[in-house]
């Protein structure tokens, strides 16, 4: 068990994972995102911290070393099985495992019938919070991501706590553009650090595009929810956004399914995997 700290303000990393799927409830007034008052002084903090200390100097940082990977050599059911050594303080008969998000993402994908790609892309898109096992803090592997070197939109929830950010003092980052190029590409842009770059890098030469989109930016909530940074995407990135808008659901509304049956499911999931990737992989 652990308990909030100074530098990790969330009693789990799903209490980020809750607060988004609070803000996006189905039926709920779009600018209603805005209304911060539901979120509890844990999240705020968490935001406070994510907005304060995401700069593009520390996302780069952290892009150059996880992207060596060169933490660990594992499979894909391993590496889900060590992301569920990560154990939160939160209720073990309500609350579920990371395994069991993992599965409930995947399986309601296989539900309704959509590629097998497409369900090993439910199964493996939070892997990268393993970074939480390799102690980054909380702020440095959740929450929604955003463009680093140039100005952030408003549609990024907390905006104001983004003043504390050494960045705003630096006039080259605060354009429209900052230090990209309008509709570079965003493969281009460097993106705040989370867990899903690190993923993406882990698992890039094995899954087909849209994938690969699905997974680098499911928390790019700004774009894919909000339409913003459209000025930084080109007309390929804006296609294969839409694969980001069709996964988004089944990550945020998949939890009220049944509890999956994990080893029911199991060699499903290790036949798919085996299609895919290799027996073991670098994180
Ligand atoms: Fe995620
Ligand atoms: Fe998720």
């Amino acid at each position: 068990m652990t308990t909030p700290t100074a530098e990790n303000p969330l009693r789990s990393l799903e209490e980020w994972d809750d607060f988004v799927g609070s803000r996006y409830a189905p039926g709920k007034a779009n600018e209603q995102f805005r209304n911060y008052e539901t979120a509890d002084a844990g999240v705020r903090e968490f935001y406070r911290q994510n907005h304060a200390f995401q700069t593009l100097d520390f996302a780069r940082a952290k892009k150059a070393e996880y992207g060596a990977l060169r933490k660990r050599r594992m499979g894909i059911w391993q590496a889900a099985e060590f992301l569920n050594t990560l154990v939160d303080e939160s209720d073990p008969d309500t609350d579920l495992s990371q395994l069991e998000h993992l599965l409930q993402t995947s399986e309601a994908i296989r539900a309704e019938g959509h590629p097998r790609w497409m369900v090993l892309t439910g199964f493996v898109h939070d892997l990268g919070k393993i970074l939480c096992l390799f102690d980054e803090p909380q702020w440095a592997v959740v929450g929604d991501t955003f463009p680093v070197g140039c100005a952030w939109s408003d549609q990024i929830v907390f905006h104001d706590f983004f003043a504390a950010n050494p960045d705003a003092k630096v006039p080259g980052y605060q354009t429209l553009h900052g230090v990209y190029e309008p509709h570079c590409g965003l493969d281009q842009v460097t993106m705040s650090w989370g867990h899903d770059e690190y993923l993406y890098g882990a698992v890039k030469d094995y899954l087909p595009e849209p994938a690969l989109y699905m997974i680098r930016y499911h928390s790019f909530y700004p774009a894919h929810r909000h339409g913003a940074y459209r000025h930084l995407m080109t007309p390929h990135d804006e296609k294969m956004f839409e694969s980001v808008v069709k996964f988004n659901p089944f990550d945020l509304y998949s939890k009220g399914a049944g509890r999956p049956d994990v080893k029911a499911v199991k060699p499903y999931y290790e036949d798919l995997i085996a299609e895919f990737f290799p027996a073991e992989l670098q994180w």
